[in-house]
């Protein structure tokens, strides 16, 4: 066994997207010390990527009230009431702080310009430099994070968080600068972790997304929820030999529609709110299409459509289809879904708290029902926002009286080189949750996973010598946790759909909660 160098701060921090560096700042500001560790670079985050926007009660004709609706319907009735009414109320101060940071958002001659979104009843998403809204928003809290005195360490990878009598008091983690293991203690660590899109093949989501948050919370003892709801997005740029590139959902917010490959608008047929029906409504139309027409895509048109106003509009989408041949102003967008969001999560009270004390959750990571099955689109960034600042708020309370004396951790975490190949074990995974546990499962489907995920299950907790074979891990880790919550639950309901459970039921309006 080998004593590993130890860093104690008040709170440490894991991820930095909004949620992580959202509430590091809040945190600091109110004067706590803090360290960040993030897996690679600090702007490798799905906040970075995200493009739609942020929804906020902004409009003359908005409400929180409206707003709540839209959210509780889309949430197929799982959502949590008092977590929705935080998010919706307190969404409008948390954004005008982003404001404030530095945040700009586009504006028209009414102010702040605000999109459409689907299953949003008003035009509520702020938006900046038309589709890139996540890069605005990282660059400024970066900005700011980088102002204070937060210490960042890139390259720190999580490899375990060090609960002892149910009490978190801090973490393991990698230095991939160092290639060496060391030991973060902290009052409070707050996992902003990321969500889990890339144990699937076709994703939307960022290298990081390989759900190492939900692993180590559920290694030590976390509860962990909802984790069958996956949400997958509707258009994603699907064209041989180009990585997998999200359309914004605005686009069609915008007025696009969809067709199928014989060039037939559907989406009439399937919903009143056509193409802005829910996400998982507009998936399945999609996936009917498609099985109908024996393609693998469909097509998002935009031909009729001001092609000044879509150039404008949408900077950043107008120019990666133009790399790849397409000019969308008279092209179909060649779309089909991908896993895009993680609605479950390690189970968090309303002020970010897990089942572990001193061991906070927010952003993606976490799961305190304000999405229920489904979330509403572009309420993803304005989740971490709301959460951070509510754990920030409860934790200054609560350190005031909190001094644990720390146990030293005599740490004897090893590395076992194993004899498998990692990369081909992963691969497989990634088409597994694809094809079995994607938007579309059964019984059938969800059992062989089950199988997959039981004939690595010697793999013991230390099998693995570096970063990449840890991640790999967590993947096998989470994607068993989403494919038994998936074959447990005999109905479907937003992001969850079963060929022979169809329909959703009364007796379902129920979480599922795992504990190790
Ligand atoms: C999008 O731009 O379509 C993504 C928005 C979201 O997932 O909320």
């Amino acid at each position: 066994s080998r004593e590993l160098k130890q860093e104690d701060d008040e709170y440490i921090i894991l991820g930095s997207g909004i949620a992580g560096l959202y509430t590091a700042l809040a945190a600091s500001e109110a004067g706590g010390s803090v360290t960040v560790l993030t897996k690679y670079n600090m702007m490798d985050t799905s906040t970075d990527k995200a493009q739609g926007g942020i929804a906020a009660a902004l409009g003359d004709s908005d409400s929180p009230s409206l707003h709540r609706e839209d959210t509780i319907v889309a949430g197929a009735g799982l959502c949590d009431d008092e977590a929705v009414s935080a998010l919706v109320n307190e969404g409008p101060q948390r954004v005008k702080e982003l404001i404030e940071m530095g945040a700009i958002f586009d504006s028209d001659s009414q102010g702040l310009a605000l999109t459409r979104e689907g299953a949003h009843s008003q035009r509520r998403i702020l938006h900046a430099s038309g589709d890139a809204t996540g890069a605005e928003i990282q660059r400024v809290l970066t900005e700011r994070v980088r102002e204070k005195k937060i210490r960042v360490k890139e390259n720190h990878y999580v490899v375990d968080l060090l609960v002892w009598n149910n009490t978190c008091y801090g973490v393991v983690a990698f230095d991939r600068d160092n290639d060496s293991l060391k030991i973060y203690r902290g009052k409070v660590v707050v996992l902003a972790t990321g969500g889990l899109g890339r144990l699937f093949e076709f994703n939307t989501n960022p290298e990081i997304a390989t759900g190492d948050g939900i692993a180590i919370a559920f290694r030590a003892g976390a509860e962990v929820m909802d984790m069958e709801f996956i949400q997958f997005h509707p258009t994603v740029l699907k064209l041989p030999g180009a990585p997998p590139f999200l359309i914004s959902e605005a686009v069609r917010g915008e007025g696009a529609y969809l067709r199928n490959v014989d060039g037939l608008r559907f989406m009439p047929r399937y919903h009143d709110l056509q193409e802005l029906a829910p996400r998982d409504i507009v998936v399945r139309a999609m996936l009917k299409e498609m099985a109908t027409t024996g393609a693998n895509k469909v097509y998002l048109d935009l031909a009729h459509l001001d092609p000044e106003v879509i150039k404008k509009r949408f900077p950043n989408i107008t120019k990666t289809c133009a790399t790849y041949g397409l000019d969308i102003s008279v092209d179909p967008i060649p779309v089909a879904p991908a896993a895009h969001y993680m609605m479950g999560g390690v189970k968090t009270n309303l002020v970010g708290e897990t089942s572990i004390k001193g061991l906070y959750a927010c952003g993606e990571v976490a799961c305190q029902g304000v999405h229920g099955a489904n979330r509403l689109a572009s309420n993803s960034l304005l989740d971490g926002l709301v959460f951070g600042g509510r754990i920030v708020d409860e934790t200054r309370q609560f350190l005031k009286t909190y001094h644990p004396r720390r146990p030293e951790f005599a740490c004897d975490w090893l590395l076992e080189p194993v004899k498998i190949d990692f990369g081909e074990l992963r691969k497989k995974l990634e088409v597994l949750m694809g094809s079995k546990v994607g938007p579309v499962r059964s019984g059938q489907g969800l059992k062989e996973s089950l199988n997959f995920f039981d004939s690595w299950g010697y793999l013991g907790r230390h099998s693995a010598e570096n970063v990449e074979q840890m991640e790999v891990k967590n993947m096998l880790q989470v994607g068993e946790l989403v494919a038994e919550a998936a074959l447990a639950r005999r109905e479907s309901r937003g992001g969850h759909y079963r060929v022979d459970y169809p329909d959703n039921s009364r007796r379902w309006q129920k979480h599922i909660i795992f504990r190790r």
